[in-house]
Parts: C-alpha cells; sequence; structure tokens
C-alpha cells in the first residue's frame, strides 16, 4: 500500500488548517538556532529551520523536551544502543543524542518522510555527524524496511508526533511493528496535548503498549504547558 493511499500527514499550510490538525508553533523564517539545553551539550546543536518542507522543518516543544530528559538521564546507557527516531523533522532528538554521546557504538537513524529527508541530511552534516547519523524515509503505517528489520532498533525516540488524526493509526502500527520486531524495546514518547482528540491517541496506546509516566525534573514547567512523557514498551 503506498502513503498516499494510508493518509499520511498533510504538508505543512499555514492557511490550510482542518479539524483533524492541531494548530502548529507560531510560522517562522527559515534559519539556523542553536540549542545547548542548559550546558548539558558541551558544543552546541545547530539546527536549520525550514517550514518549506512541512511542519517537522520547524523545532516544537516536545523535541526539546526529549531530548534534554535523554541527554540528562540516559546518556551513558545510549552508547550502546540501537536508536531509531519516528517522525524526526529536522531531527533535534537524534542529532542531540548523537552530539551528547562520548561514542556510539551503532549508527543513529533519524527517520521521517521524504520531504524532510534533505532537511535531516543538511543538520546532520551542520553537526558534522555524518559518521554516526543516518537519515532514512520511514513512512509510518509502511512495513518496515529491510534495513530497520535488520537494525533492529532497541530504543526509539518519538516527539510531538501526535498533532493529525488520521495518522495516529499509521503511528500505533509502526510503533507495534518496532515492539514486535524488538519484544524488549524501549519507546521514549514525548508529546503536546493540543485538542482532546490528542488524548485518544495515548488511550489508545495504553490498550496497545504498557505506557508508563517516566520521571523528570522539568516536569512541573513542561507539564504546565501541555507536555507528556512517557515510555511504551510491550505488553507482557
Ligand atoms: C510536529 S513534527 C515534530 C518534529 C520533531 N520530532 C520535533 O519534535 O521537533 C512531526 C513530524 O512527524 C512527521 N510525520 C507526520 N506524519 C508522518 C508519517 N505518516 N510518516 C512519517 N513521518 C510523519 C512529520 O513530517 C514531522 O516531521
Amino acid at each position: 500500500m503506498t502513503n498516499g493511499d494510508r493518509s499520511p500527514s498533510p504538508e505543512f499550510d499555514p492557511l490550510a488548517f482542518g479539524d483533524d490538525l492541531a494548530p502548529l508553533p507560531e510560522y517562522k523564517a527559515a534559519g539556523t538556532t542553536e540549542v545547548d539545553f542548559s550546558g548539558l551539550l558541551g558544543e552546541p546543536l545547530k539546527l536549520h529551520e525550514d517550514l518549506r518542507s512541512g511542519c517537522g522543518g520547524q523545532l516544537w516543544p516536545a523535541g526539546l523536551v526529549l531530548a534534554k530528559h535523554m541527554l540528562r538521564y540516559h546518556r551513558d546507557e545510549l552508547q550502546h544502543a540501537r536508536i531509531l527516531e519516528l517522525g524526526a523533522g529536522g531531527g533535534v532528538v537524534g542529532l542531540t543524542v548523537a552530539r551528547g554521546c562520548a561514542s556510539l557504538e551503532h549508527p543513529l537513524y533519524i527517520t521521517d518522510m521524504v520531504e524532510m529527508e534533505s532537511l535531516m541530511q543538511h543538520n546532520i552534516a551542520l553537526n558534522g555527524l555524518d559518521d554516526r547519523v543516518r537519515a532514512r524515509v520511514l513512512n509510518w503505517g509502511e512495513p518496515l524496511s529491510e534495513e530497520v528489520l535488520g537494525f533492529k532498533p532497541d530504543i526509539i525516540l518519538a516527539a510531538d508526533c501526535v498533532y493529525f488524526e488520521p495518522a495516529f493509526p499509521l503511528l500505533l502500527q509502526t510503533l507495534q511493528d518496532l515492539l514486535t520486531l524488538v519484544p524488549d524495546a524501549v519507546v521514549f514518547f514525548c508529546f503536546k496535548k493540543r485538542r482532546r482528540a490528542d488524548m485518544q491517541f495515548l488511550k489508545a496506546a495504553r490498550k496497545a503498549f504498557t505506557v508508563t509516566e517516566i520521571e523528570d525534573e522539568d516536569r512541573p514547567v513542561f507539564s504546565r504547558e501541555g507536555l507528556f512523557l512517557y515510555t511504551f514498551t510491550r505488553k507482557q
């Protein structure tokens, strides 16, 4: 089945928000932003943002929360993990991990729709991370590629991927496929609740996976902004 058959997420059009789509952050002109997560990253990460390639062309709040969480709490164990990011946009979470870990035993995959591929590549090169990070197309709901099947990711990162209701079952399918491929894999999942429908995603996730709210010292701040941080693991 092609991506078109499965109602993938829409291309970014600031004037075309329907009922299905949560409002995006404020429209920004293209440019490069530097982030160092309150000094957790020695050398700041550079991220080119350009909404012309799609809504993932801009930094979203859950991406920043998840990237900081991974740096602060998981930096050491990530060095040995097989990491794959879904809906990476410009790649903020994966690139932060790649920059923040002293070494990485395996390449780290950042994935998104084809429209985001060149921005992901651009940001990998901008940060000199070509030897650590690979950008790939991974459309939610489609069968996993041979490369992903062979890679067998055990850490999945997903930030701000809950914003377009028709894509919810596609994302759930891909998460299910990944947790079937590697039964002890852990999905780190951060999202911002913008509409009531977003909680339907969580309800469906709770049916499919073990959903655990995880500790983070910034929780009082980000939860006030409607951000949620969980792990999803396979139900026993
Ligand atoms: C809101 S952005 C978040 C980007 C980034 N994770 C962040 O936190 O800044 C959501 C991303 O999901 C991607 N996406 C949406 N629907 C998708 C689909 N069906 N398959 C793959 N990626 C999808 C979009 O292209 C976009 O880059």
